[in-house]
């Protein structure tokens, strides 16, 4: 039966430490790390995700503040919010949740995200810097997912990484931190053929399709890792990508759903807020 991949337990163990972290910095600088969140629209889904965001910010005392718009703001309203929070002394991290609507353009309008404040990472400078292994702000799942395969011990050196989904937000990430990791990486998407087939050959498999339960028995071979960073919604039920009850006595390590990549993802936001926080506040004190 598969080893539990904890990652609500590994979310509290960081938040602790990053609270003792934050209380140091109040005292020695009297400011707190700040996180902004801008919201547009009402979408439940991100309503809840950006509510989770706050709590998490204030578990390990920082700051954070909610700017909602209207799912019908200008993007000239919309950038001059961003303008305004890079120019904030106050504020260490942006985080614009996405996905934003149509007539916004969401590439243009993360980029005039300052690149030092990109807690996601997702800003050209960062996705460059990360891609050329240079110190950068790594988008917050692919680094929660990094921290839980260290956390477990999962030797990653020459291990086969299939990665399922080459989005920007993780596929890709994900891809180039195995790669620093020294895996060998291959990155299956719609277009693959025999992607079963691709996938039973991972030592590590990471799903990031958001196709409910796609992953079953069928694509794992006997021992491998298996993490899980699917969420859908199916009839008022939370789904993963993995079909968890069909691969467990496969995997040797799986990551539960809930509880696994999700409270990992917000651990590291705020991990990124405070390396923000560091880059801009104790190097110019
Ligand atoms: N929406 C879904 N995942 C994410 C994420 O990691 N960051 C942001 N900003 N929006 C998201």
């Amino acid at each position: 039966m598969a080893k539990i991949m904890d990652g609500s337990e590994l979310a509290k163990k960081i938040r602790s430490r990053l609270k003792v972290e934050v209380e140091k910095y109040i005292e020695t600088h009297e400011k707190k790390p700040h996180l902004a969140v801008i919201l547009v629209g009402n979408d439940p889904a991100s309503e809840t995700y950006v509510k989770f965001k706050e709590k998490a910010c204030h578990q390990v005392g920082m700051n954070s503040t909610i700017i909602k718009l209207d799912d019908n703001v200008s993007e000239e309203d919309l950038i001059s919010e961003i303008q305004k929070l890079n120019t904030n002394p106050d504020i260490h991290g942006i985080l614009l949740q996405l996905p934003i609507p149509k007539h916004l353009d969401s590439e243009k309008i993360i980029n005039l995200i300052d690149s030092n404040k990109d807690v996601d990472g997702f800003a050209n400078e960062n996705v460059a810097k990360l891609s050329k292994n240079q110190d950068a702000l790594v988008p917050c799942t692919p680094l929660g997912i990094i921290r839980l395969l260290e956390e477990y011990n999962i030797m990653t050196e020459g291990q086969h990484c299939v990665i399922l989904g080459r989005s920007q937000i993780v596929g890709k990430p994900m891809a180039q931190l195995m790669l620093q990791k020294n895996s060998t990486v291959t990155i299956c998407h719609s277009r693959t053929k025999n992607i079963e087939e691709i996938a039973k050959q991972a030592d590590i498999l990471i799903a990031a399709v958001g196709k409910p339960h796609m992953v079953n028995r069928h694509f794992v071979k006997k021992g491998a890792v298996v993490i899980d960073v699917g969420v859908s919604r199916v009839n008022g039920k939370i789904l993963g990508d993995v079909d968890f009850n069909d691969v467990e006595d496969i995997a040797s390590y799986i990551t539960p759903m809930p509880g696994g990549t999700g409270p990992m993802t917000i651990a590291c936001l705020l991990e990124n807020t405070i390396k923000c926080y560091k880059n801009l506040v104790i190097k110019n004190d």
